[in-house]
């Protein structure tokens, strides 16, 4: 695998592929598990080349502590990338090293960055959105994977494309899961053994939610799952939305798509999960 420090010689390295080669890019923030594993892999069954980033982007996080205590792993995360064939890494040394070129636009993705996340977490996807334009940017790739462990971020990015009328395809991968069935994530390594069970409530409310959906009144059913969050972690969030507006549905505008989320913390960690319900 290539590693480059600098856009420079990422890009340099990059432009004979440009427009003749099908460029597949999985941007992350490291600390790398079967979920990113499962992105490059599917970037390989798609693309001809892979690209993987490496870089803690600071403008998305909201709280200072979540950042400083993110973790990190370069020589595990390097093994791993390997050990799937990921072609090439950019692993920038600093926030200069991304931002440096920036020519700052916001892009107006509408409501659909205001709620959930959005809403418990201000100016989270336009950090997320500074950065990925970014990353674009340098990268030019034809096809970039997301996974739906963030759905809200996956829709976000592909307005955000559809918006600055970027040609890039964005494909949404499956969540991947621990066999006990949490939802895997970088900030599960900050977790106790204990906090690791208390963990699984996620996926308990989110299974009550689904195996109720239709069978009672959705406020009451919401209710009920926040009350099966709060028994063993200390929720922001539960609420069943139409999947491609994130807006709140009630019994009389049931969609087609549903989907159910939540943001719930374990100690000092924060998670968050998804499941689709229709
Ligand atoms: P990060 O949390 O490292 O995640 C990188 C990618 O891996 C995201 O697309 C995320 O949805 C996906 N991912 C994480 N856990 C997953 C799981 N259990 N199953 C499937 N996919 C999973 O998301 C970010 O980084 C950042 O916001 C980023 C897009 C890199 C911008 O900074």
């Amino acid at each position: 695998m290539k590693i480059f420090k600098t856009q420079r010689a990422l890009k340099l390295y990059l432009k004979p592929y440009l427009g003749k080669a099908v460029v597949g890019f999985v941007p992350t923030m490291g600390a790398l598990h079967d979920g990113h594993l499962s992105l490059i892999r599917k970037s390989k069954e798609n693309s001809e080349v892979t690209v993987c980033s490496i870089f803690i982007n600071p403008t998305q996080f909201n709280n200072s502590s979540d950042f400083k205590n993110y973790p990190v792993d370069h020589s595990n995360d390097i093994s791993l990338l390997e050990s799937v064939g990921c072609d090439i890494l950019f692993l920038p040394d600093d926030t200069h090293e991304v931002y440096q070129n920036e020519k700052r636009k916001v892009v107006d993705i509408g409501n659909l960055a205001n709620v959930l996340e959005g809403e418990h977490r201000p100016g989270h996807f336009e950090g997320v959105l500074r950065v990925v334009k970014l990353l674009f940017e340098i990268i030019e790739p034809t096809k970039a994977f997301f996974g739906l462990k963030d759905y809200q971020q996956y829709l976000v990015i592909k307005k955000m494309v559809a918006v600055l009328n970027m040609d890039i395809e964005i494909v949404g991968c499956e969540i991947v899961r621990e066999e006990n069935g949490l939802a895997m994530s970088s900030r599960n390594k900050r977790l106790s053994e204990l906090e690791l069970e208390n963990a699984l409530v996620l996926k308990e409310a989110l299974n009550h939610s689904k195996a109720h959906f239709g069978k009672m009144n959705l406020k009451e059913l919401e209710q009920e799952c926040f009350k099966i969050l709060k028994s063993r972690s200390n929720p922001e969030y539960f609420n069943i939305c139409n999947a491609s507006t994130l807006e709140s549905i009630d019994d009389e505008s049931i969609s087609k798509e549903i989907r159910a989320f939540v943001a719930s913390s374990i100690g000092e960690v924060r998670l968050i999960d998804n499941m689709e319900i229709l």
